[in-house]
């Protein structure tokens, strides 16, 4: 195998008047900066305890644009992407097998959920209604401090979920209350999660642990990020030693509007911007590397996040730039080895801070609505899309790897930035995914994604620019045919699905409208619009593996 130098990876990327190219200079073979085996459902969803149901609706009256949405996407991959139950309001939800209601939300009257209390026919939507065969984690509440409770909501969920519980989680971001310390944490967390896995038989680990919601403190080698309560800190300080972790989540927002000074940079240039985002998600490099090794391949996982925390931000988390964000983001963590992200869908909790932008309704960086509700009536995002995008590269493999072969990566593992050789300015990004047991192999990439983050809006009235992408170094011959699927709509300021397309198809209702579109291309260029990504298929002959 060629592991060549990361020097062989160099490419050319120059700005011309408004047009970009850039040229892949190869070798094909799988680069030596590839991830781990990906995971096939690694663009998984995290929905808000409160709004489960009305998410997924309930079992005498389903939510069927949620259930066609979902499906869709395990009509792709094989299986179901999977599903978190949790959040804010998971650490004030309690159990009643009393309830005939799937749930209820206490609401007072200034319009604050107070707590939430679910029954039987919580566990009987979920199972009933979501694809057959989801994973699901429950997020328990800790911040009650009542183990009996959540013993119970736990004891619930193994009965009414057979076979579909992949984890528990203790608590709901617990940096942020109580002052907690990786120490005393672990002090609670760790018999918790051992009392409850003898008082259910548990034989394997079956914790989720963290769930923590600050950003890394970078460097990450000093005594204020060591104090940090984190994956890693929590391991440090004894979690496991009762053997009960599976994996380790941690959360991420990019931006937010919780406060007017991160308001100000909650923008769409800004979150349509590769360098911008991994050099955020690059923060997690090392707790990803120290969870992997403690835990195994797959242990490290984003289990809540969005591109705007405190709800989103109209006119950016609810345009077609937040689809193209999106995609970056799964690539770039996946990249990373992130082994699943958890896509947070959240609906009104107007006190989440007193400062914040939002005052309440179904939030604005969600997929759908599924309910009408004060930000607007039932309706598909641009952003759903992006789940297929993903979801048609993974398909029905199971042996993919993937590289970021543009920008690429500096020596020391953070991503080329801007000042380290970009000459794109965050705007032009390629990942390539080999599949170890196809005829290729390791020589040849399978798929590419394309992406071009330049925005171009609908408002704008000149010619939309183009990038144009020489691919030909990762063909076995320049005649070699590809063929492409396009994820596009007007501008990255698009708000409707009804104009936001992949692979020629809308999804405005929940199933596919128009014709599918795949074009076939040959000569190793592609060309994709501003504001736009493809999905390239490289039908690369395995016979020149053996020349
Ligand atoms: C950019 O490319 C488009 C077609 O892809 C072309 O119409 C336009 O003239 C190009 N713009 C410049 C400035 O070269
Ligand atoms: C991801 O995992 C693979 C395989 O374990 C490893 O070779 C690679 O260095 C890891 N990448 C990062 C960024 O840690
Ligand atoms: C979406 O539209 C299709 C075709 O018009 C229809 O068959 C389907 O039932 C609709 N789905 C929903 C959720 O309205
Ligand atoms: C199911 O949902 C319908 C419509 O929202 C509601 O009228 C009904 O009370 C719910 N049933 C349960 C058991 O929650
Ligand atoms: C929810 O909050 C209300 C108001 O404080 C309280 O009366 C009720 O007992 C709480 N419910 C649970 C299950 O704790
Ligand atoms: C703790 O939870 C149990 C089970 O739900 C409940 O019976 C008990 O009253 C709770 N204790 C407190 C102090 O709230
Ligand atoms: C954890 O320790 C910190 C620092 O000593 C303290 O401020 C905090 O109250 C403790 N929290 C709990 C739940 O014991
Ligand atoms: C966990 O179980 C141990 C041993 O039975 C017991 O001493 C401890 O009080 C339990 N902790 C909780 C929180 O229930
Ligand atoms: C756990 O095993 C014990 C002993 O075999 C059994 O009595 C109990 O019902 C089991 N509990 C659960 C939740 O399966
Ligand atoms: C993307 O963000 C980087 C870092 O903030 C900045 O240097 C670059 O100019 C941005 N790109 C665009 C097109 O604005
Ligand atoms: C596109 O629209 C967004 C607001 O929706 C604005 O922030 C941005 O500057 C616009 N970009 C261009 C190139 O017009
Ligand atoms: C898309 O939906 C919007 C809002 O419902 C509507 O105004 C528009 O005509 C629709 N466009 C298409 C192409 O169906």
């Amino acid at each position: 195998m060629n592991w060549g130098p990361l020097i062989a990876f160099v490419l050319s990327a120059f700005v011309s008047a408004s047009n970009l190219t850039v040229t892949v200079s190869g070798p094909p073979t799988l680069p030596e900066t590839a991830s781990h085996t990906l995971h096939p459902s690694l663009a998984s969803f995290s929905i808000e305890t409160a709004f489960f149901i009305m998410y997924v609706g309930n079992t005498t009256s389903p939510n069927i644009l949620t259930r066609d949405l979902l499906q869709n996407i395990k009509d792709r991959i094989g299986i179901p992407a999977e599903i978190r139950i949790g959040g804010i309001t998971a650490d004030s939800t309690f159990w009643d097998p009393s309830l005939e209601a799937a749930i209820f939300n206490f609401v007072d009257n200034t319009g604050a959920l107070i707590n939430t209390t679910i029954g039987w026919e919580f566990w009987d939507a979920a199972r009933e209604l979501l694809p057959e065969g989801t994973q699901i984690t429950v997020n328990l509440n800790l911040e009650s401090l009542n183990f009996t409770g959540a013993l119970a909501v736990a004891e619930s969920a193994v009965q009414g979920l057979p076979n579909q519980v992949a984890a528990f989680e203790i608590g709901n971001e617990p940096d942020h209350y109580f002052s907690f310390t990786a120490k005393n944490y672990s002090n609670i967390w760790e018999p918790w999660s051992k009392n409850i896995s003898s008082a259910l038989n548990f034989t394997t680990p079956k914790f989720q642990l963290a769930a923590t919601a600050d950003d890394p403190l970078w460097p990450y080698n000093t005594i204020a990020a060591d104090a940090q309560l984190d994956c890693v800190s929590a391991l440090a300080a004894g979690v496991d030693d009762a053997n009960t972790v599976e994996w380790c989540s941690e959360h991420t927002y990019q931006y937010s509007v919780c406060d007017p000074t991160r308001t100000a940079i909650a923008t769409l240039p800004n979150l349509v911007n590769h360098t911008r985002l991994a050099q955020y998600l690059d923060l997690w490099q090392p707790r990803i590397q120290s969870v992997r090794k403690q835990l195994g391949s797959q242990a490290f996982v984003i289990g809540e996040y969005n591109s705007v925390s405190c709800s989103g931000r109209d006119g950016v988390s609810n345009t077609f730039g937040q689809a193209l964000w999106l995609l970056d983001t799964i690539f770039y963590a996946a990249s990373l080895n992130v082994s699943r992200l958890y896509l947070h869908q959240g609906g009104p909790l107007a006190l989440q801070s007193a400062t914040q932008l939002n005052k309440g309704g179904f939030s604005f960086y969600d997929l759908w609505y599924p309910i009408d509700n004060l930000n607007g009536p039932v309706q598909v995002f641009p952003s759903y899309s992006a789940y297929l995008f993903v979801a048609d590269t993974i398909g029905s493999s199971r042996s993919l790897k993937i590289a970021n072969i543009y920008p690429g990566r500096q020596a020391n593992g953070s991503t080329i930035t801007t000042a380290g050789g970009d000459t794109s300015s965050g705007q032009l990004v390629i990942y390539g995914f080999w599949d170890e047991s196809h005829p290729t192999g390791t020589n040849f990439p399978t798929k590419l994604a394309l992406l071009n983050l330049q925005i171009y809006n609908q408002t704008q009235d000149e010619i939309r620019p183009t990038a144009s992408f020489n691919i030909s170094s990762l063909l076995s011959s320049t005649n070699t045919q590809i063929s492409v699927r396009r994820l596009q709509a007007p501008g990255a300021d698009t708000q409707l699905a009804n104009v936001t397309k992949w692979a020629g198809q809308t999804f405005e209702n929940g199933t596919a409208s128009g014709l599918h579109v795949e074009e076939k291309i040959e000569g190793g260029i592609v060309t994709v619009e501003a504001s736009s990504a493809a999905l390239v298929f490289l039908e690369n002959d395995a016979r020149s593996v053996l020349i």
